[in-house]
């Protein structure tokens, strides 16, 4: 079953001529629905139900209204919903069964293509089955949409475009799963389906490249917008040549800005032996300072300039923030591993 249908669409988007732009093939072809019988055309078929939503009551202060064709929204809910107590809302054709991916994405271009020409007339967007939620029951709304043509997947815009006055004043946030495609027309229709709400932060993307972490890069999102709080881990690790030590983590916001990054992946570093009493190196990016004057002791680690971390194995007296404590035995097996007075060596933090 994998092997053809890859081949098909393989084939099928080498074919394509989307715009500007060659659309990649949804990743997992298995995942895609079955086509039934019912193939007419978007227009016979995707009518605009008008049915009288019957909402049910909200029981948290989060809504995450998502569509997912081929799964990977449905997954990043989970990974949302596994972090953040939140109602659910599933958007769903009016139609069941249709194939958006068939004749090489044909069906999904019509759709996309009508609501261009006409963004602003009702009959542009498709139908939607009825809603059981009400947006303006909830201070937040996180929308998880995939990108189909560079633009808002035709179901969500048709889902806002007849709902979105629902979250004005209400804080959104936007999660956009495409397989390669920018999404900055995404964004350009969430702006214009809900010109009163209040986006927060940016929208966050997942596609085909950081798709394994994504678990992570909805932990920092999250994170980031301050919907959950940032654990963080009583110790962080460093290594050094193979031998590694456990560091006691600070509670500030240069320690949590520093574990953010690890999430995502470990950091390595050149540093080098300053004033016989640390090694110093560039940690390749920055992170927010909380500068006191401290006087160092060694198995310190410390945040100097908002961007150079330093190890000492001495002590000096200057205005640092804190990272925390190398938890070590004696201060010769300290100068050891930091190979003090003896050049470069090269750090790895991590998690
Ligand atoms: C009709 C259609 C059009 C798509 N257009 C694009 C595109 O232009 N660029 C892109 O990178 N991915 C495109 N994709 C792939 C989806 O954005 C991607 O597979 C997304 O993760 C699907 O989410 P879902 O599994 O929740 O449906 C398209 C998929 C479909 C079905």
């Amino acid at each position: 079953m994998r092997k053809p249908l890859s081949i098909f669409l393989v084939l099928s988007t080498l074919l394509s001529a989307f715009a500007c732009e060659t659309l990649p093939m949804p990743e997992d072809p298995e995942k895609q629905h079955e086509q039934n019988e019912n193939t007419g055309s978007p227009s016979d078929n995707q009518s605009n139900g008008d049915e009288t939503p019957n909402y049910k009551d909200a029981t948290s202060k989060t809504l995450v209204v998502y569509y997912s064709y081929t799964g990977n929204c449905k997954d990043i809910v989970s990974s949302v919903t596994g972090l953040l107590e939140a109602d659910v809302m599933e958007i769903k054709p009016a139609v069941d069964g249709q194939d958006y991916a068939a004749n090489n994405y044909k069906l999904g271009a019509d759709l996309i293509n009508a609501i261009n020409a006409k963004p602003g007339e009702a009959a542009s967007y498709p139908g939607i089955k009825t809603i059981d939620r009400n947006a303006a029951d909830y201070d937040t709304v996180i929308i998880v949409t995939p990108l189909w043509h560079s633009h808002m997947a035709a179901f969500m815009q048709a889902y806002l475009f007849k709902y979105g006055s629902q979250m004005a004043e209400k804080n959104v946030g936007l999660i956009v799963s495409s397989h390669s495609s920018g999404i900055s027309s995404v964004v350009a229709d969430a702006k214009r389906l809900l010109s009163n709400a209040t986006f927060m932060g940016d929208a966050l993307w997942i596609n085909q490249s950081n798709r394994s972490k994504q678990d992570e890069l909805v932990k920092n999102w999250l994170i980031g917008l301050n919907l959950i709080e940032n654990t963080m881990p009583s110790h962080i690790k460093i290594s050094v040549s193979g031998k590694a030590l456990p560091i006691n983590i600070e509670n500030n916001d240069a320690a949590k800005a520093l574990v953010a990054a690890l999430r995502e992946a470990p950091i390595t570093y050149e540093a080098n032996d300053y004033g016989g009493f640390e090694k110093v190196g560039p940690l390749g990016r920055t992170l927010p300072t909380s500068d006191t004057q401290i006087t160092t002791q060694a198995g310190d680690v410390i945040l100097y300039s908002g961007n150079q971390i330093v190890l000492f194995y001495g002590s000096n007296t200057w205005s640092y923030t804190r990272l925390g404590k190398i938890e070590y035995g004696s201060l010769d097996e300290l100068k050891s591993f930091l190979k003090a007075g003896q050049g470069e060596i090269y750090v790895t933090i991590s998690l």
